[in-house]
């Protein structure tokens, strides 16, 4: 294995995930948090992510649910190995307040804190000094340029993101993006060390907002809610023609529905303030057919209506 001691900083959703993915396969892990209370917030969520590889397994088992690539290969599935293997995780991931401690010969941080650029600098500015010289450091940002914080890292070399998709059990990718200053031995290091965590490898070699699916997948929507907006055809036509025409399992209001109307206007307000002659969308049409949506509460897969219905 490329690395030993992974320390998770920031005990949320995708923390508690990528802390108990990285334990499952064996790692010895700790997640740093930064308060008492943090450690009330984590411990339910270690908890629920814990019942979900146990759902996981027994839907594998039956045959109903969907296959994880995260948890074991088709050919060399053993629920009983694998839920010895979940129960192994729990009991061994760590929680720590002392940073020192927590940090101490770490191998790897995967810093997984909030989406706010301050609490991250701020993390990082106190990290540096504390880190161990050997140790490399990931972001797990979804939307920030690891660029941003390379100079308040003390370690710009071995500096770079590591991004997971959300129940990584499933969703195993791993986003493995360099920024200017990374020295590429790290990079490849890290991609090893996304394989040793049964994730698949994505090598993105230059820095790019997005990464590799959301480069793609936001431009992919923007088209189809475009030609809804301007009133060219209608969302379950426009789904027919991408579904029936490629193959794909799912057209551009189906995904919107699964990632939610308020999700996908928060992006379309983004680059309603960005003019931009690459992007020829017409945002503003597209923004009051979402803010419509909204306002009828048609908010996706969650609230039971979004393009489509979804009420039983
Ligand atoms: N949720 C997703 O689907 C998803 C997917 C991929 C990547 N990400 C990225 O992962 C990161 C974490 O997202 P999340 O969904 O787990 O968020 P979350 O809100 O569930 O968790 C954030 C964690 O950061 C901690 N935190 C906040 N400020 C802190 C500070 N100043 N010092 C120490 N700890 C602090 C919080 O206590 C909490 O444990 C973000 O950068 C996000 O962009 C999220």
């Amino acid at each position: 294995m490329s690395f030993k001691k992974v320390v998770v900083a920031g005990g949320g959703v995708l923390g508690t995930q990528i802390a108990f993915q990285a334990a499952y396969c064996g790692f010895d892990v700790t997640i740093w948090l930064r308060s008492q209370s943090s450690i009330g917030r984590t411990q339910p969520k270690l908890d629920l992510v814990k019942a979900d590889y146990l759902a996981s397994i027994e839907g594998m088992k039956s045959g109903k649910g969907p296959w994880c690539m995260g948890i074991a290969d088709p050919d060399s599935f053993d629920a009983d190995a694998c839920i010895a293997k979940v129960e192994a995780a729990y009991k061994g991931i760590k929680l720590e307040l002392d940073m020192k401690k927590a940090f101490a010969d770490a191998d790897v941080i995967i810093e997984s804190m909030s989406e706010n650029k301050n609490a991250k600098i701020g993390f990082y500015k106190k990290a540096a000094p504390i880190m161990d010289a050997k140790t490399v450091l990931l972001t797990n940002s979804s939307s920030m340029l690891p660029s941003t914080f390379a100079k308040y890292t003390g370690r710009p070399d071995r500096y770079l993101a590591m991004h997971f998709a959300n129940e990584i059990w499933r969703n195993n990718t791993a986003e493995v993006m360099a920024q200017a200053k990374t020295n590429m031995k790290y990079f490849d290091e890290t991609l090893a060390f996304a394989k040793d965590i049964r994730m698949i490898p994505l090598p993105v070699r230059k820095e790019k907002a997005g990464y590799l699916l959301n480069s793609m997948l936001i431009p992919f929507l923007f088209a189809g809610l475009d030609l809804y907006a301007e009133g060219i055809s209608d969302p379950a036509s426009i789904d027919a023609a991408w579904i029936h025409g490629t193959g794909a399992p799912k057209g551009p209001f189906q995904i919107c529905d699964v990632v939610g109307m308020k999700t996908c206007d928060e992006i379309v307000s983004m680059y309603l303030k960005i003019p931009s002659f690459l992007a020829p969308y017409h945002f503003k049409d597209i923004h009051k057919v979402l803010q419509k949506m909204i306002a009828e509460g048609k908010l996706g897969v969650a609230s039971g209506e979004g393009f489509y219905s979804y009420k039983k």
